[in-house]
């Protein structure tokens, strides 16, 4: 199979390794466990891997996306793990063994009940310190913070009313009813955030 390419990837890649860098370094565990949710190409999951080589990234997506996952983990030299079968609000996976779990550009693709549902879940079985990182378009006081960000609600809304970018605030109310605090919300390239959390 050909490998799917994410032009969005290529562009978010370098500036998201600044801030993983930053969360698994100075935490001085190797393997570092990641979970990310929603791997799409897994072309994050392999540039990752081959710059934090202490990290053991486990991949997953619906089992549409695996092929793709698959052929791209086939090119990589480094020993990533996955294709997971899961999708939040359907599948079940325990998080308890892994130090992180990473998440890009997924919470305005699922729907706002899964997402809760992946929060509950995410609080129920990860371990204490254990850090949870979402990247993707936020709204602020119930605002957008571009123009950009408000066309692309409108694009995903036409494709699911389900879809659409989340509140900053429903998030990590919802992310704190379930035991975590929010460490960090750092502002991205191209009107994206990386909101991290940790489990208290
Ligand atoms: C916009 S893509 C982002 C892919 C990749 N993370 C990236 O940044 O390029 C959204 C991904 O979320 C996945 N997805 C959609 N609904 C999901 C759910 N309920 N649980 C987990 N993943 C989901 C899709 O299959 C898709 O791979």
């Amino acid at each position: 199979m050909e490998k799917p390419n994410a032009p969005s990837c290529e562009r978010n890649k370098a500036p998201i390794l600044t801030i993983l860098e930053k969360y698994c370094q100075h935490r001085d565990i190797n393997p570092f466990k990641i979970f990310e949710i929603g791997s799409g190409t897994g072309q994050h999951a392999c540039f990752f891997s081959e710059k934090l080589p202490f990290v053991e990234w486990t991949t997953s997506d619906m089992e549409e996306n695996h092929a793709g996952i698959k052929a791209w983990i086939a090119e990589s030299h480094q020993k990533i793990l996955g294709p997971v079968k899961f999708e939040a609000g359907k599948d079940s996976v325990e998080f308890d063994s892994y130090d992180m779990v990473f998440s890009a550009n997924t919470l305005h693709i699922m729907g706002w009940k899964s997402c809760k549902t992946l929060f509950k879940k995410l609080g129920k079985s990860m371990k204490t310190d254990s850090l949870v990182l979402f990247y993707g378009p936020f709204n602020y006081r119930g605002e957008f913070t571009s123009e950009s960000n408000r066309t692309f609600d409108g694009w995903l809304k036409d494709r699911s009313p389900a879809m659409g970018i989340r509140a900053f605030e429903d998030v990590t109310n919802n992310m704190a009813k379930n035991g975590f605090f929010l460490k960090e919300d750092i502002e991205m390239p191209a009107n994206n955030r990386i909101l991290v959390f940790e489990k208290s």
